[in-house]
């Protein structure tokens, strides 16, 4: 998927194998990188510390006229899962990562830092693969805009992607999936959603995991999502969750006709493979990082600065008054 959409179409075996392999070689940190990773303090979001993660890159490995373009966004592809669970380690568990996995795919490059010593099984593999597939590309989201409104200044890609990062960081765009588990664990029973809802509802507050700028009937990702929610539901004797999970989903449809995207169902699915909640948004950078090059990559081959007209609607001629008359 992310080879597709940094090059306009499917690799064959030739070039995904070479792909497969720039990955798997540009998985490693500039030891700069780590001093810095190690400074940030273990209270930091780990959105920041990604924020930060690609900030950096950018001043120890900038753009030249050998490395550019889809290069960058590669390395991007390959080291951010590694900048993110070497923090993670270091900070949370006071241990420097071995920062090879051996994996080509990201999900088990992933996971097996994430969990080192621990074997990594198939169907994880899969479901975390699948919803990286899921998170890659969703056209003109706000993340996604961002960074074609820094590319359209002609800054480099490195700023692009930072700005993109910052973006997706609110609760309102990638940081739903977070608040969605949390509301999920809040609950003891699937009996006591519908009055927890509607009392949310009235006070009203907002429901992550719900609604859609574009999807206003239905998120297609989230049938997929909640499918495997479902399967490791039954596989991990997880049923109670998934049961509060659905009851969230036919209140919320009942009360206010709004439908779980992607990000409802990807939280749980996230817990059962046993990823800690703060984990979950940074997730959603590891693959939409392929998305943000692609689109940041088509406006340099085509740009115009993207400069919005703003249609004034404040007061009118005021009369000036100096400082010390003001009051
Ligand atoms: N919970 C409760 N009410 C919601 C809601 C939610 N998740 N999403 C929308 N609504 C309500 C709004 O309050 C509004 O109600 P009103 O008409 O009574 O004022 C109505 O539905 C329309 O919502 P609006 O905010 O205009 O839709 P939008 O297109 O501007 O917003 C989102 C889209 C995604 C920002 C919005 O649905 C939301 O905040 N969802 C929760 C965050 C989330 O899951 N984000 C991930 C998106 S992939």
């Amino acid at each position: 998927m992310a080879y597709l959409l940094l090059n306009g179409a499917l690799p064959n075996s030739s070039q995904y194998q070479k792909f497969l392999e720039e990955l798997k070689g540009g998985r490693s940190l500039p030891p700069r990188l780590r001093t810095v990773l190690e400074q940030l303090p273990s209270t930091t979001h780990p959105m920041y510390v990604l924020r930060t993660a690609v900030s950096a890159l950018g001043c120890m490995e900038p753009e030249s006229n050998e490395r550019q373009g889809v290069k960058v966004a590669t390395r991007l592809l390959a080291i951010l899962p590694t900048c993110l669970l070497y923090w993670y380690q270091f900070a949370h568990h006071g241990h420097r990562i071995e920062e090879e996995s051996g994996a080509t795919d990201i999900a088990s490059h992933f996971l097996t830092l994430l969990h080192p010593g621990y074997k990594i099984d198939e169907t994880s593999v899969l479901a975390l693969n699948t919803t990286l597939i899921l998170y890659a590309e969703h056209e003109f989201n706000a993340s996604t805009f961002a960074a074609r409104v820094t590319t359209g200044t002609a800054a480099d890609i490195y700023s692009a992607v930072t700005t993109a990062i910052g973006t997706l960081s609110g609760p309102l765009h990638g940081g739903a999936n977070e608040e969605a588990m949390e509301l999920i664990a809040s609950m003891s029973n699937a009996a006591e959603v519908p009055d927890r809802i509607r009392k949310m509802l009235a006070a009203k507050e907002k429901i992550m995991g719900f609604g859609h700028r574009v999807y206003k009937q239905h998120d297609p990702r989230s049938d997929i999502v909640k499918e495997l929610v479902q399967r490791f539901a039954q596989e991990k004797g997880r049923a109670q969750q998934f049961e509060i999970a659905q009851a969230i989903e036919q209140t919320m449809l009942q009360e206010k006709k709004l439908y779980p995207n992607v990000d409802f169902y990807a939280g749980l699915l996230y817990h059962f493979l046993d990823i800690p909640s703060g984990l979950f948004t940074p997730i959603f950078v590891l693959s939409r990082v392929s998305g943000w090059c692609a689109h940041i990559l088509e406006q340099r081959a085509d740009n115009r600065l993207i400069r919005p007209v703003a249609e004034y609607v404040g007061p009118t001629m005021q009369p000036f008054i100096a400082l010390a008359d003001r009051k």
